[in-house]
């Protein structure tokens, strides 16, 4: 999917054109990979256009930030309106929002100390990223031969962009396998997580998945399917599972801001439950979508509205649990 090129990129506190955003090509991020990014989304729900979680996106996007020992003179209230002015400014009702802090031009070499620390949020259309029939009829994933990033060497709950050249490995490799995604498995050999996505597995109709200490990323759709799923009174382990437990699963699923719910149907070709997607993914995938889609009120404060214009099209309730900044 091409950028469309046009609209406004917020750098650090000025709206640029898109065609002049642009970066020096001696900057450190480009050749060492210190940045730290979020990928969160806007959706067009009927009461108005509503970021999903796009606190805990910022919150995240700050942690990373301190692992990584790069201050920046935002807090979150601060990162927070910046998306909105950024998204507003564009004028979209539904969009993938890409902020990033990175190292960025005055010297090169490993350590990333003598470079400024630059922001950046960029704003575009995106549609569903697996394919809107995946969402129904599942995807065929291989186990990568790639193991996810051992502990203590790239720290998997910062969402840094060096990561990302672990994910490619996965991804390319799938690919070119002939299947639409792939599985990592940790150092361990325990189930981790997927290319850009957190994985569950469904079994005698209790939720699996992995714990953070499997080098997974701490994904804020987990946490949203996690609480659902509670929600809907089904018990939910954050468990080590082995690769097998994938095998023999009744369902399995994706779920991340870009997969949202992605059912899996097959794993290393073995058909999982009835190849397609299973009653509980299915219940899931429902329960997720009417609060992306503003069909049921947002009781967890899940939405913040970018149009205070649109809030007279909300009820009391939504209006003061999604912020209308
Ligand atoms: C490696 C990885 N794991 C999991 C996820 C899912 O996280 P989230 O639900 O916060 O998008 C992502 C997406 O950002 C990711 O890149």
């Amino acid at each position: 999917m091409g950028f469309p090129g046009t609209g406004t990129i917020w750098m650090n506190g000025t709206l640029v054109p898109w065609k002049d955003a642009t970066i020096h090509i001696a900057s450190h991020v480009i050749h060492y990979g210190t940045g730290v990014f979020e990928g969160a989304r806007c959706y067009a729900t009927p009461r108005g256009s509503a970021c999903f979680r796009l606190d805990a996106h910022m919150r995240r996007l700050q942690h990373s930030a301190t692992i990584y020992r790069m201050a920046y003179p935002l807090d979150l209230d601060g990162w927070i309106a910046a998306v909105l002015e950024t998204i507003r400014a564009n004028g979209l009702k539904a969009c993938y929002i890409r902020p990033l802090l990175y190292r960025g031009y005055e010297t090169l070499g490993v350590n990333p100390l003598s470079n400024p620390v630059d922001a950046a949020i960029v704003v575009w259309e995106w549609g569903a990223y697996l394919g809107a029939e995946a969402l129904e009829q599942g995807v065929d994933v291989k186990i990568s031969t790639w193991a996810r990033m051992a502990p203590n060497t790239l720290p998997a709950m910062a969402k840094c962009t060096a990561n990302y050249a672990n994910s490619a490995l996965v991804k390319v490799e799938a690919v070119a396998d002939g299947y639409a995604e792939g599985l990592v498995l940790d150092v361990s050999g325990h189930v981790s997580e997927g290319s850009g996505q957190n994985v569950f597995v469904v079994r005698d109709g209790t939720l699996y998945t992995p714990p953070l200490g499997s080098s997974i990323l701490a994904g804020i759709t987990r946490d949203c399917i996690i609480t659902l799923a509670r929600g809907l009174g089904l018990t939910v382990a954050e468990t080590v599972l082995p690769r097998e437990s994938l095998y023999i699963a009744d369902e399995l699923f994706f779920v991340g801001t870009e997969a949202e719910v992605t059912p899996i149907r097959s794993i290393d070709r073995i058909v999982i439950g009835s190849g397609r997607r299973g009653p509980v993914t299915e219940a899931l995938q429902g329960a997720f979508f009417d609060v992306i889609n503003g069909k049921v009120p947002d009781t967890h404060g899940w939405l913040t509205y970018v149009y205070p214009a649109e809030d007279a099209l909300r009820t009391p309730i939504e209006t003061a649990a999604g912020t209308s900044r």
